[in-house]
């Protein structure tokens, strides 16, 4: 599938003129592509409890489920195939940790993540990654 990495960027850097960040004033945009071809987005949302902070990629995720066509409602296909991250300065940003996490479980290992450097599989920023697998595999029985 061809990505249209020039429009994922833009996108993210639209989006990230929306963000809610009076604290901080970072702003952070994120936008995604589906193996389906939609392109979904989220921004940072602070709050004056600081630990309540969304993420922008927390919105994008909610965006990727909350935009599935009816049919796909609650599945986790199709899943994201790229994400470009920028601050307000439409640079990239690298994810934190927890959206890492995040991510991996929206398009596993092989999603391309957008970095200063160009796009890199998430696998790389996230190796040996904990995911549902391991819960599959280690829960104990009832
Ligand atoms: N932020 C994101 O939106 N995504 C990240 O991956 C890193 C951090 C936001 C959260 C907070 O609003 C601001 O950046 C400063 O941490």
């Amino acid at each position: 599938m061809k990505i249209d990495w020039s429009h994922l960027r833009a996108a993210a850097a639209d989006v990230a003129g929306r963000a809610y960040a009076p604290y901080s004033q970072l702003r952070v945009g994120a936008a995604g592509l589906t193996g389906d071809g939609r392109v979904v987005t989220g921004c940072n949302v602070e709050n004056a409890s600081f630990g309540l902070t969304l993420c922008a990629e927390c919105g994008l995720v909610s965006a990727l489920h909350a935009s599935r066509p009816a049919g796909q409602a609650g599945s986790a296909e199709p899943a994201l195939v790229a994400v470009a991250v920028v601050a307000g300065d439409g640079a990239a940003l690298l994810p934190c940790g927890r959206c890492r996490q995040l991510l991996l479980e929206a398009g596993g290992p092989g999603l391309l993540v957008d970095t200063a450097r160009g796009p890199v599989p998430l696998g790389e920023l996230l190796p040996a990654a904990f995911d549902n697998a391991d819960l599959s595999a280690r829960r104990e029985p009832g």
